[in-house]
């Protein structure tokens, strides 16, 4: 069987499960013998099976028919199987267990909890293993978890709405609209594909905002992070469901620093211009996606920027750029 061929179906395949398997990597598993593939196996539902173990539980209903032993069979995986026993068990002692003697693996498994100890066991055990099939692919794929475990910090995400005259809000205790409905929803997306969301008290208190994720396919619910120094009022939508965690300190690099044994991998700061900007000035954001209609708030509206502040003084450039109705949805990322 062609490896890469597999590798890259069992990359295509596993992305069928990014909004349900984060915060952990998608991941699939394909077993095959010379002639066909055998069976499959995803990580599907975080904190359930992972791939292989799903791939060799669903070969086993083959066992007798197309295949003998495992021994005749190889695994094809896009991340090194675990070494440690979580929230399942350790799927190269499982893999060792079958008697599978092949594993062509995609990449290394960045947790230090793995970071190559999956492959010693399969190695220290006879199996003959391969490593670095479509690498980049993988990576890309599983892009936050690579970068957490890489950096020592989620990846950090800004989102803004913004006016054409590059307003953010206009100051009243009401919440301003300012982009389509179809943009509003591609928030909704973007929310999904992150592991929390993080904003300001002035927008919790201003906007009552309940920032999950609504959407219509299965998702797990990002985590809620709260800035604010002040009490809250515990009946306002952001608390309606999943747990917020609530930071009273002002210190935003601590605060990042501190996720780093959190679980999750990326977040989005959905704020207004105070906690955005306090963001930017410490260098602490990695992409902005900045959404703009083509309506002009005027003078009364508060600006998102200073006049010579703008997303490219922050050190950042425009990746690519969308239209969506009538706004224009643009990403930058951070240079260098
Ligand atoms: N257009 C958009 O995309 C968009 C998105 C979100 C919000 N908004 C608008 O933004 C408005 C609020 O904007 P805002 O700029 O006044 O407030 P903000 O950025 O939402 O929140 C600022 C608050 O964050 C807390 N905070 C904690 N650490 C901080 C730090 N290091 N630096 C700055 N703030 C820190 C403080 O809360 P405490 O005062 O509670 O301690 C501070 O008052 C809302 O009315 C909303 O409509 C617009």
């Amino acid at each position: 069987m062609n490896f890469e061929e597999l590798m890259l179906r069992a990359v295509t395949n596993a992305e069928t499960f990014k909004y349900t398997a984060k915060p952990n990597p998608v991941v699939g598993a394909i077993l095959c013998n010379d002639n066909e593939i055998i069976s499959e196996g995803y990580h599907e539902i975080y904190g359930s099976n992972h791939a292989e173990i799903n791939a060799i539980s669903n070969a086993r209903k083959h066992q007798g028919k197309k295949f003998n032993n495992f021994s005749e069979l190889a695994l094809v995986c896009t991340l090194e199987p675990c070494s440690h026993v979580g929230k399942t068990g350790s799927c190269a002692e499982q893999i060792v267990e079958t008697g599978i003697k092949k594993v062509v693996i995609g990449t290394i498994d960045p947790n230090p909890k793995v970071a190559g100890k999956g492959i010693e066991i399969l190695k220290k055990n006879g199996i003959d293993v391969t490593v670095g099939i479509h690498e980049d692919i993988v990576k890309n794929q599983n892009k936050y978890f690579f970068f957490k475990h890489t950096n020592n910090k989620p990846y950090i995400i800004l989102k803004i709405a913004s006016s054409l005259d590059g307003k953010s809000h206009i100051e009243s205790d009401e919440r301003t609209i300012i982009t389509s409905k179809a943009s509003r929803y591609d928030v909704q997306i973007l929310r999904a594909s992150c592991d929390a969301i993080l904003t300001g008290g002035n927008t919790l208190r201003n906007d009552n905002p309940r920032m999950n994720a609504r959407v219509n396919f299965p998702t797990n619910q990002p985590k809620k992070i709260l800035l604010t120094s002040k009490d809250c009022d515990k009946e306002l939508n952001f608390f309606k469901d999943n747990d917020v965690k609530i930071y009273k300190n002002k210190d935003l690099t601590q605060i990042i620093k501190s996720f780093k044994d959190q679980d999750f991998c990326s977040i989005l700061i959905e704020a207004g211009p105070k906690l955005a900007n306090s963001f930017l000035e410490l260098g602490l954001v990695d992409e902005i996606i900045s959404y703009t209609s083509n309506n002009e708030l005027g003078d009364k509206a508060v600006s998102w920027f200073k006049e010579n502040n703008a997303i490219e003084n922050y050190g950042f450039k425009l990746e690519s750029s969308y239209k969506i109705d009538s706004d224009i949805k643009e990403v930058f990322k951070k240079n260098g």
